[in-house]
């Protein structure tokens, strides 16, 4: 009964983690800082769609801002997309998948607060008839990745039935 329960826990489990997304926190213990390379940190880290962005910072001091990929490169703080800066502890929504930049204003981006992550779609995913045809290798790993678990819950389901008729 407990292996079922816990067959049963993980697929549930493997369900809501596909379904919702990660929080990713920026810079992991260092979070939203000066003298911290969020290029090596990026590079370090994957991004899906669904996923969320956590910046942990001193709001004093620092801001974040998505800006467009030449602010970014020049760390230009005028005219930026959105101002994602509330509390200190702010999160903001991967809902595509495309290049996402980040800086802060106040002269810091000098400082190494600039970010630039690339995010991809999700991996495991219900297909999408709209999807252009070069998605469609991830589709069908995401495909097989359902069909997987829907399996497991069947046979344990199965298997509980059996159990129970002991
Ligand atoms: C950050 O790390 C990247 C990759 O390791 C490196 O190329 C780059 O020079 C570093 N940037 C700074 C400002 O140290
Ligand atoms: C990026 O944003 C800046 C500031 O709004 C603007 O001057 C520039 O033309 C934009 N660049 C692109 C490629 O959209
Ligand atoms: C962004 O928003 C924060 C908090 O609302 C504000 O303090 C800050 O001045 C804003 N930054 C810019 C560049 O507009
Ligand atoms: C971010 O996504 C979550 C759940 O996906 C949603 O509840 C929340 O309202 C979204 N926030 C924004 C700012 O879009």
């Amino acid at each position: 009964m407990m292996g079922y329960l816990t067959i049963v826990l993980a697929a549930a489990a493997a369900m809501l983690t596909c379904a919702v997304g990660d929080r990713i926190r920026v810079g992991d213990k260092d979070g939203w800082a000066q003298n911290v390379n969020y290029t090596e940190w990026a590079a370090n880290h994957r991004f899906y769609v669904g996923d969320w962005l956590y910046f942990i910072f001193d709001k004093r001091y620092y801001t974040v801002l998505e800006v467009n990929k030449s602010s970014y490169i020049n760390c230009n703080d005028k005219d930026f997309i959105y101002n994602i800066t509330r509390g200190g502890r702010d999160v903001y929504n991967l809902t595509e998948a495309r290049p996402y930049y980040f800086l802060s204003s106040g002269g810091y981006c000098w400082h190494g607060m600039k970010l630039a992550i690339n995010v991809e779609q999700q991996p495991i995913h219900p297909p999408n008839p709209s999807q252009s045809p070069h998605k469609n290798g991830a589709f069908t790993r995401g495909n097989n990745g359902n069909m997987f678990i829907t399996v497991l819950f069947l046979t344990s389901t199965i298997w509980a039935f059996f159990l129970r008729m002991l």
